[in-house]
This record gives structure tokens, C-alpha cells and sequence, in this order.
């Protein structure tokens, strides 16, 4: 069990007010707070000790190649990559797929080659896509959704799969529907017919427990933002073969290894993909935020987020008028994510009468217009819960619903 009580301590925005009602923040799906440790780890390094990296023969400059590099390892272990090399730090985890779409995909993939994603994806997952698509010729596929059941449809994934498929790109979690999609099976099933596999894993990592090693895909992207840290940080882990049979698609500083006036030769892994000054401090933030994550532990969390799906999914599907998307049972495939629709109020509006109580939730396409259009809804209203969630703001949550209604006499 958390120590909620204990954990929201250390998040000094929660006890804040907005509008003059204490805030309830459920768009943890767009981002997270931060706590004060990841708050102290960013500004102790730009007081104490900042410098560039990898580039100074001076004691500050060591000391935050020291940090940066250290954020690396912390972020290798929480994930368990076999290596260093193999964790490259990115902007996001849309920088994360960006990298993959123009660097291994574009030097690899020819025309007539298919890439499959699924309906399930956010705009992150499929756009890069669509322009390498349009751009050399691949075919890209959908993997259908069941949207009843909010499920990944893998019947038909197996169908698609042809040994012209180089490229499988699936979320761990979708940001819509909370669905955690069977990635392995995934793998296992695109493996067999020769093709790589991505897995967004934007809306997994800060909420449940990731072994990469295990899940055995070729990449997997996510965002510090969403798992306490800054923005404007974000890893991309890839199969060191693959990295290193990969050319590099950014040329500057720290990414070469000699350059002469008829070219360049590249750094190791994973330097070889990072060029440029590199966000040192949010690294930083990140690596503080991997420690906090494990300190409280990854299966406490998504227990404790399994145990706010068991409270919130009875009460909300049994609110007269209230449509919820994906599964509408507890289930361990599934988190604490919950987008509705309710006939006669746009979720914009839901989320302007929640917002005069003090509740945060987002409303509008979620980065998902394509599961919207599967749903036949043009939008939605989510509250995603995250560690320092109540079983109080749920009730708020849940009330706030049956106001709104009223207002709108629906
Ligand atoms: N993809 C993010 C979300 O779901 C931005 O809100």
C-alpha cells in the first residue's frame, strides 16, 4: 500500500489551490507533477554544479558529466537495458519515434515495404509514420481495435502481418482507453515473420513496471514528463546491433569521433546520436525521478492505480448518461485512465465546470483522433489518476459528474 499521504508531502503544487478549491489534478496522461526531490536534483546542479559535458578538462565540467551520465545508468537500470549504449536521450518520446521513422526506417525500409500500427495510437505513433509512408513508398497498415472491448483486434493483426512487414509500432498503453496491449504477444507474433517492433511506451513507464530485456522488442520510446521528470527529456532505447548498424541523422558536436575538411567519423553509442549540447539538467530531473519512482516502487504503483480502476469504473459506468471508452471492468489490462462522453455536453465544456471546482482533466481529441473516429465520437473528456491520486479526488472526480449533468440538465 502507498503512503499517499506521505508521497502528496512531497509534490508541492498538490496543495495548491485553483479557484479557490484545493486542486485536483487528473491529466496525468499529459503530464505529471514533479516532486521536491527532482526540483532540488535541477537546481542544485545549475547552482553547484554546471558546465557543458563531455568537453571540459575542469572539475565542474566533470562533475556533470559525472551527473549526466549517471542519470543515464539510473534510467538503464529502471528499465533493465543490457547496456549504457543503448539508452539515447531525446527531447520526448515523439523525438524518440521521430528518431527511429529517420534514422533505421528510412535507411533500411524500401518501397512496398509495410509498417503496421494500430487504431490504438496516439498522433506520436502513426504521423512519422504517414511521412516516411508518403515519402518512400511503405505501405502503412492499421491494426484494428475492438472498440467495445477496447482491445487491440489480434486476429486481424495476425492477418496483416505479411513477410513484407518490416515494422510493428504498438503502445504499451493507450493514453484514450488506459488498454495495456499484449506487447510480447506482439514481439513474438512480428518476429516470426522477420519484422522489428516499436513500443510507445509514453503512457507505461511512469505507471507500471518495464523490462525491456523482457518484453524483448527492438525499441522502445518514452518521456521524462510524464514519469516526474522535467520536460524536454525523453529516452529512446534500441537494440545496440541495431544502433550500431544505424547512421546517426543529427551532425555536430559530441556525436563525431574526428572530422576533417572531407568528413567525419562518428562517436560510440550512444554519443553517435546525440548531437549538440545535450539537456543536461533535464537528465538530471530524470535520473532524480527514476530514483523517487523506485523508492516508492513501480508494482506499488500500479497497484495502488489498479485499486483506483476497482473504485472508479462501478460508480462511473453506473452514472445514467455517462459513456466510457475501453473496458469497463477492473482488469490488470488496464489502468487508471478514464475518458467519457456524455450526450449534450461537449467535453470542452465538462472540462471548464471542472476546472471553476478545481479539477484538472483534459478534454478534446487526446492525441488520438483516429480511436476517436473508430468510437465515432469527435472528442473526449479523461481523468488519468497517477500515484498521488485519492481515493477523495475520486469522489470529487465523480460528483463534479453528476453537477455538470445537472447544469446542463442532461
Ligand atoms: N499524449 C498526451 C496525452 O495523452 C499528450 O495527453
Amino acid at each position: 500500500m502507498l503512503d499517499i499521504f506521505a508521497i502528496r508531502k512531497d509534490f508541492p503544487i498538490l496543495a495548491r489551490q485553483v479557484n479557490g478549491k484545493p486542486l485536483v489534478y487528473l491529466d496525468n496522461g499529459a503530464t505529471s507533477q514533479k516532486p521536491l526531490s527532482v526540483l532540488q536534483a535541477m537546481d542544485d546542479f545549475q547552482r553547484n554544479h554546471n558546465a557543458n559535458v563531455h568537453r571540459g578538462i575542469y572539475t565542474l565540467s566533470e562533475e556533470a558529466t559525472a551527473l549526466y551520465e549517471g542519470a543515464r545508468e539510473k534510467i538503464r537500470q529502471f528499465i533493465n537495458a543490457r547496456s549504457v549504449e543503448e539508452i539515447i536521450f531525446t527531447r520526448n518520446a515523439t523525438e524518440a519515434i521521430n528518431l527511429v521513422a529517420l534514422s533505421w526506417a528510412r535507411q533500411k525500409l524500401v518501397a512496398g515495404d509495410e509498417v503496421l500500427t494500430t487504431e490504438m495510437e496516439h498522433h506520436s505513433n502513426i504521423v512519422p509514420w504517414q511521412m516516411l509512408a508518403k515519402e518512400r513508398g511503405i505501405m502503412l497498415k492499421f491494426v484494428p481495435a475492438k472498440p467495445d472491448l477496447g482491445t487491440l483486434d489480434l486476429g486481424l493483426f495476425e492477418t496483416l502481418l505479411t513477410p513484407k512487414t518490416k515494422l510493428v509500432c504498438v503502445g504499451h498503453m493507450s493514453n484514450l482507453l488506459g488498454t495495456v496491449n499484449p506487447v510480447k504477444t506482439f514481439v513474438e507474433k512480428s518476429h516470426a515473420v522477420g519484422a522489428k517492433v516499436l513500443i510507445d511506451g509514453c503512457q507505461a513507464v511512469p505507471h507500471l513496471p518495464v523490462d525491456v530485456q523482457q518484453l524483448g522488442a527492438d525499441f522502445y520510446a518514452f518521456s521524462g514528463h510524464k514519469m516526474l521528470g522535467p520536460t524536454g527529456i525523453g529516452v529512446l532505447w534500441a537494440r545496440k546491433e541495431i544502433l550500431d548498424a544505424t547512421e546517426p541523422v543529427l551532425g555536430g558536436g559530441d556525436m563525431i569521433k574526428e572530422v576533417t575538411k572531407v568528413g567525419a567519423t562518428w562517436n560510440d553509442l550512444p554519443w553517435k546520436f546525440e548531437a549538440g549540447t545535450p539537456n543536461v539538467v533535464g537528465a538530471i530531473g530524470l535520473g532524480a525521478a527514476v530514483d523517487y519512482l523506485t523508492k516508492v516502487g513501480m508494482e506499488n504503483i500500479w497497484q495502488h492505480e489498479q485499486d483506483m480502476a476497482t473504485y472508479v469504473l462501478p460508480k462511473l459506468t453506473a452514472i445514467p448518461g455517462v459513456q466510457l471508452f475501453g473496458m469497463q471492468k477492473p482488469s490488470l489490462d488496464r489502468g487508471a485512465i478514464f475518458s467519457i462522453w456524455i450526450d449534450g455536453m461537449h467535453p470542452h465544456d465538462i472540462a471548464s465546470i471542472f476546472d471553476e471546482q478545481g479539477i484538472a482533466i483534459r478534454a478534446g481529441h487526446m492525441c488520438s483522433q483516429p480511436m476517436l473516429e473508430v468510437l465515432g465520437k469527435p472528442a473526449a473528456a479523461r481523468a488519468s489518476f497517477y500515484l498521488y491520486n485519492t481515493q477523495a479526488e475520486a469522489d470529487v472526480f465523480l460528483n463534479a459528474i453528476e453537477d455538470a449533468k445537472k447544469v446542463f440538465g442532461v
